[in-house]
């Protein structure tokens, strides 16, 4: 174990919402050499999750979000955006830094839920944070979060602006489309033009071919693409932009375009959801 373990290993780390992308995270961390005692993770109740989190050597981490909440010093959200909110009272006293991973949710939103030391981070997909192939980005930056991310085995990719986590969002997404389209020089010729415009997808592209897991057969392959295109969700949009028939480069951009209907969607849900509070 290396010496920035050893200085990590003296603060508690906490994920909220430990479903797929959290246990991957949390895999990531104890793997990387987080002592158990000090990871703290929650969950809504879902038994399956429970058993999912315990068959994983985990459920001796979990917690109540107010215990995570209270005595981490670095809190992971993987809740899925509609429930960061619910959140926002078992946060109130809160001195950790929060790092919502929840696709779509500004951070303005986050600033307002949770206060001033909050930020928003996005991670590749669950199987290749869970394996250390994983590539992540962070809005704005953070250095506490970059040695977490490093100690996790996460390519941390620079990024600008917040709209750029929705570029990346999509760009995480290449491992599923380089698997439907096949053809390296199709991909390249895709990712020239479009990395014009998003030169971010050109970084993601050297990443996703070194990520691109291998199948036994073509089943197994389709499966794993099923599985990672939710309906209506981004890695959804690119898919079927594709079987369409449409250039990876014009999918990506659909993909794009995907990712900033659902933060629109998102912030309209959200807004909605205050004004009927009040
Ligand atoms: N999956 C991906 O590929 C991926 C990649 C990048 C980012 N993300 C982001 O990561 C987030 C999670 O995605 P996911 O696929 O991991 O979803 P998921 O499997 O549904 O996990 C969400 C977890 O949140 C828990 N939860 C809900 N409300 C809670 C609350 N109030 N307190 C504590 N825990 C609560 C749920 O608990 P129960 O299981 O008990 O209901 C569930 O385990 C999303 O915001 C998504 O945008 C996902």
């Amino acid at each position: 174990m290396n010496n920035e373990w050893e200085l990590l290993n003296t603060d508690k780390i906490g994920i909220v919402g430990c479903g797929h992308l959290g246990e991957a995270v949390a895999k990531a961390l104890v793997g990387g050499g987080l002592k158990k005692e000090n990871l703290l993770i929650s969950h809504r109740g879902n038994p399956q999750t429970y058993q999912k989190l315990e068959a994983q050597g985990l459920a001796s981490c979990l917690a109540k979000n107010e215990r995570v909440f209270s005595e981490a010093k670095i809190v992971l959200l993987t809740v899925k955006p509609q429930d960061i909110p619910s959140l926002k009272e078992s946060a109130l006293s809160s001195r950790a830094l929060i790092a919502s991973c929840a696709a779509g949710v500004p951070l303005e939103t986050l600033e307002e839920i949770f206060g001033e030391n909050v930020l928003r981070i996005m991670l590749s997909g669950p199987d290749t944070v869970a394996d250390g192939r994983g590539v992540a980005a962070m809005y704005p930056e953070n250095e506490a979060l970059k040695r977490l991310f490093c100690l996790m085995g996460l390519n941390l990719i620079k990024i600008r602006a917040e709209h750029d986590l929705d570029v990346f969002t999509a760009g995480v997404c290449l491992t599923a489309a380089l698997l439907k389209t096949e053809s390296p020089s199709e991909e390249g010729r895709a990712i020239e033009k479009i990395g014009l415009e998003y030169p971010l997808l050109k970084q993601l592209y050297v990443w996703a071919k070194d990520a691109l897991p291998e199948f036994e057969n073509k089943t197994a392959k389709e499966e794993y693409i099923a599985k990672m295109a939710t309906k209506g969700g981004v890695t959804d949009a690119i898919i079927t932009s594709l079987e369409r028939g449409a250039p990876l480069e014009e999918a990506l951009k659909r993909g794009i375009a995907r990712t900033e209907e659902i933060s629109l969607e998102i912030k309209n849900s959200l807004a909605a959801g205050k004004s009927r509070a009040t």
